[in-house]
């Protein structure tokens, strides 16, 4: 029987609020720590981002070792976005693995499958009319390029910089959302893709001080490239994130949109979405490219949210001029898989029932009328930005110059943890973000901006060091 519990039907649970009682590691964390640390990777070794071990969830929370408890603003990346256990996606997924087992639909046509490609295809925004499988974003990044190339027969792909597309070889190096990451024994150089900068209302590589500015500035330095350097005849297809995820939370304007359309239809070029982070609700619309007119795209992704926490999965939508005739053949052993089909469509309805996307809108809404006003409080705090319930605060040394404060992000992200609130933060990067579940309760989430200001209070009146310049700190980071 199909449980009667929706998920935006918060229980006592949901509304509970966090408390963190040790330092932090923990004891228990550390000492989980200190054994695992000697099999891991020293990358996985570094707690100092998450400094503690996770032993479940409840609600809204993350409950350690411990004990402490930490609201939820990670949700597994995006890929959690309804809380831990959601029971319409648990019972879907138990049905199609007790019917279905592991199944390769790649090469097996089933049912479960058929059935999520249906929901797809009645979804899909404006000519998106096919789907492939796929297992993880990144396999879809890679098989999108190969289906741009495959179909226009041109070699390049115009990317932005600040996008994350996943670390395998040729992506990592085609994304700058891992500051500097493109360097000899990190992530080769490959060819084949041009970089622009991201379009940013607040900070342009091109002028000094803080914006706005005009983003579409970003498109006269493509214009620029195409005389100086590339022909447009050699590019295939445009790859762009309709909001930048890793990179900070920017959302173009309608005025980027529709030249880069323009720009698409001018030279034959296709333009692929990387929707990986901002599907399924995320931004407020099922698709980011929903919050725009206009936008035509070619091929779309989906990934993390799509899974709606349950198995892994992903897709490559694309139009039949794109996939109809293809001789590629992208899916992988994983990809959709029935159990994980059955999840995602099951997530996909949640959604269709109401409820989900108005409370991400809200979160948004939330965030900015609690946050904004630390602009004027605060002299590090230089903007402040949401699109549905994934938002961002950008740290500045100071207002005039508004070099961007990474040391103090970092300080602002440990002392919320030690306050409950468990953010996405990066070393070496200049923004917090929070990227809760689409269902958190508005309580919790402004509990959670009322400790990140008196995090950030706490740090401005001892603001830390930074590095000497802004590539020192990258390169820190990265190294
Ligand atoms: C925009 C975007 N594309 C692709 C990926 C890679 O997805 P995955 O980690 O599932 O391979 C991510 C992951 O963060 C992402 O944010």
């Amino acid at each position: 029987m199909t449980p009667t519990h929706h998920p935006w039907t918060h229980t006592a649970a949901d509304l509970e609020l966090p408390d963190v009682w040790t330092t932090l590691p923990g004891p228990r964390s550390l000492a989980l720590f200190e054994r695992h640390d000697r099999h891991t990777t020293g990358s996985n070794a570094d707690h100092t981002v998450y400094p503690l071990a996770q032993a479940s969830r409840r609600g809204h929370l993350i409950v350690d070792a411990d004990g402490n408890t930490f609201a939820d603003h990670l949700s597994a990346w995006g890929a959690s976005p309804f809380g831990p256990t959601p029971p319409q996606v648990k019972a879907a997924m138990d049905a199609a693995w007790a019917s279905h087992g592991m199944q390769i639909s790649g090469w097996m046509p089933n049912t479960a499958a058929f059935a999520l490609v249906d929901k797809l295809a009645a979804i899909a925004p404006g000519r998106l009319s096919r789907v492939e499988y796929s297992v993880s974003g990144t396999l879809a990044v890679e098989g999108a390029v190969k289906f741009m190339r495959e179909a226009r027969g041109r070699p390049l792909i115009i990317t932005f910089g600040g996008q994350y597309h996943g670390e395998s070889t040729y992506m990592s190096a085609g994304a700058s959302s891992d500051l500097s990451n493109v360097s000899s024994g990190r992530t080769q150089y490959v060819a084949g893709l041009v970089m622009v900068p991201y379009p940013n209302r607040f900070r342009s590589p091109f002028r000094k001080g803080p914006g706005p500015f005009d983003d579409t500035e970003v498109l006269d330095y493509l214009d620029y490239l195409l005389v100086q350097q590339i022909h447009p005849d050699q590019v295939a297809g445009v790859l762009i994130e309709p909001v930048l995820g890793e990179g900070g939370i920017h959302a173009p304007s309608q005025a980027f949109w529709d030249r880069l359309g323009a720009l698409c239809r001018r030279w034959g070029w296709l333009l692929c979405l990387d929707e990986v982070q901002t599907c399924m609700g995320r931004t407020g619309e099922l698709f980011a490219m929903q919050r725009w007119q206009g936008i035509d795209p070619d091929l779309l992704l989906l990934g993390k949210a799509f899974a709606a926490g349950g198995q892994p999965i992903a897709a490559i939508l694309g139009t039949d001029a794109v996939m109809q005739d293809t001789s590629l053949h992208l899916g992988s052993t994983y990809g959709f898989a029935p159990a994980a089909c059955a999840g995602a469509l099951a997530g996909i309805e949640l959604i269709e029932a109401g409820g989900v996307l108005d409370n991400a809108r809200r979160l948004e809404a939330l965030f900015l009328e609690e946050m904004r006003p630390l602009i004027q409080r605060f002299e590090q705090v230089g903007d402040v930005r949401a699109a549905g319930a994934m938002a961002a605060i950008e740290f500045v040394r100071s207002k005039a110059g508004h070099e961007p404060a990474p040391a103090f992000q970092f300080a602002v992200h440990q002392a919320a943890l030690r306050r409950g609130v468990l953010g996405i933060s990066q070393r070496g990067k200049w923004h917090l973000r929070l990227q809760p579940a689409l269902t958190m309760p508005e309580s919790v989430f402004r509990d959670s901006c009322h400790r990140i200001q008196e995090a950030m209070a706490e740090v401005a009146a001892h603001p830390p060091a930074e590095a000497e310049s802004i590539q020192a700190a990258a390169a820190q980071a990265a190294r």
